[in-house]
């Protein structure tokens, strides 16, 4: 984001917008992405991947992959992964830099965990400020060696870099303290390298692209969405993944902004094309129904069992208040600070519950959402787990600068919350492309009033 002094800062300049309109598609969904390059790593064969995300975080996943022997070719958004098994990982030369990407280094953990040799995994200071305690623990239980930084914050608590020295697992039945993702597809990923079963609960069904997309390349494991548990036996299964095709649907988290964004501009009418809408992921689409505002959902076909479809969001008048919490919250977890501006600019007091995991994303999502919008007037009370938010009822919020402090989600919240504002909002924009680099641009091609400038 803040480049020498000499570089600047790269920022979005943000004014009022006028009503939105058109037809777009976002890039390529960032948790699928990851997956299709890990998992294609896995595969025998070439695996052809198309829709690509190029995000940072995605990136990082490709170069770290790469590093473990594995070549890529990228074209644009199409990716040909050479997949050798998991056999055919060799050990890194050096440290395996994840960047901002707390996917790529947790599931790289439940990868190489299974491996006979030694990796150590880094991250930027956003990464290197997350829990790992709760991907270590199981995994050492499983027979891995693992070693980080100790967490003066948490007793169990386990810090990046990490180093892992992996081979000779054997499964567990495990009870996650937390319904994650990035957790449970670790657990997998070592599962599928163990001796004997692995069983994995859930508190919440986290999203689920790991199992579906394993299942279809024929990985020997099982999902019961309702009873929230996962089971991988690898017993009598010959290790090999099928090289198939990967068609990457677009990312639901970074067409959210532009839905709240056509939501709250008035006269706004804008649908997002070939997008992904997997049920553990919808929660912004109910959420944002819940809120009265206007929108289209039309399932168009089916990706490596995703379902992808259409969505379109036309401006209704003003939004209602919500109750954001339990599985909702956790089907719209990384839309929480779209979500958040929705709420900013609604008739009356939104809650959001069961959020605490917030506090641990690429920032602490429930203070950054707090100081930007008390930053544009808008009142907002904290809990450890939660916030409520008193919404503007569509009157103006004020316009200044954001302080996304790295965080991709928090300065897209904060330039769609300038759409509306007075005056003139500026975001510090490189992190954007973290997950979406063509954010500017795609809304720019809407009608919104934004342009890109540095700052000296
Ligand atoms: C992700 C899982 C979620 C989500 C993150 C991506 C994934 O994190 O917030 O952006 O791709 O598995 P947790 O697993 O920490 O819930």
């Amino acid at each position: 984001m803040t480049g020498s002094a000499n570089q600047g800062t790269e920022i979005l300049r943000i004014r009022r917008s006028p009503a939105l309109h058109g037809v777009c598609s976002v890039p390529g969904d960032k948790s699928i992405s990851h997956r299709a390059l890990l998992f294609g790593a896995l595969c025998r064969g070439t695996v052809e991947i198309r829709g690509l995300g190029l995000g940072g975080d995605n990136i990082s996943t490709a170069v770290a992959l790469r590093a473990l022997g594995v070549p890529i070719q990228m074209s644009g958004t199409t990716a040909s992964v050479e997949g050798r098994g998991f056999s055919g990982l060799r050990e890194a030369q050096a440290e395996l830099d994840c960047g901002n990407s707390g996917t790529t280094m947790r599931l790289f953990s439940g990868l190489l965990a299974g491996r006979p040799f030694k990796t150590t995994l880094t991250g930027d200071p956003s990464l290197s400020r997350r829990p790992m305690g709760r991907v270590a623990k199981p995994l050492r239980l499983m027979g891995a060696h693992i070693e980080g930084r100790s967490d003066a914050a948490r007793p169990e608590g386990l810090l990046p870099p990490l180093t892992i020295t992996g081979g000779n697992l054997h499964g567990i039945a495990y009870v996650l303290p937390v319904a994650s993702a990035q957790l449970k597809s670790a657990l997998v990923l070592a599962g599928l390298q163990a001796s004997g079963k692995t069983c994995i609960d859930e508190p919440g069904l986290s999203r689920d692209h790991t199992e579906r997309m394993l299942r279809f390349l024929g990985a020997p494991i099982s999902a019961d969405p309702r009873s929230r548990r996962v089971v991988v036996d690898p017993a009598g299964w010959n290790g090999e993944l099928r090289a198939t095709a990967v068609d990457v649907p677009g990312d639901l988290s970074s067409a959210a902004f532009l839905l709240v964004a056509a939501a709250v501009v008035p006269g706004s009418d804008v649908t997002v094309e070939h997008v992904g809408l997997n049920p553990t992921r919808t929660g912004v689409l109910d959420a944002l129904r819940a809120m009265a505002a206007n929108i289209e959902v039309m399932q168009t076909g089916e990706a490596m069992g995703e379902p992808v479809g259409r969505v379109r969001v036309r401006w209704a008048g003003p939004l209602q208040a919500a109750r954001i919490d339990g599985d909702l919250a956790l089907r719209a977890i990384d839309e929480i600070p779209a979500l958040a501006v929705a709420c900013a600019l609604a008739e009356g007091r939104s809650e959001f519950g069961d959020v605490g995991e917030l506090r641990v994303k690429e920032s602490d999502r429930i203070a950054s959402v707090a100081r930007e919008l008390a930053r544009a007037g808008i009142e907002v009370e904290q809990s450890s787990t939660g916030f409520s938010i008193v919404g503007s009822g569509g009157l103006p919020p004020k316009g200044g600068r954001v302080s996304p402090e790295r965080d991709h989600r928090i300065a897209m919240a904060g330039a769609v919350l300038g759409m509306l504002s007075d005056g003139e909002t500026l975001v510090p924009s490189e992190d954007i492309a973290t997950s979406f680099p063509t954010f500017a641009e795609i809304l720019q091609g809407l009608g919104a009033s934004l342009k890109h400038d540095v700052l000296l």
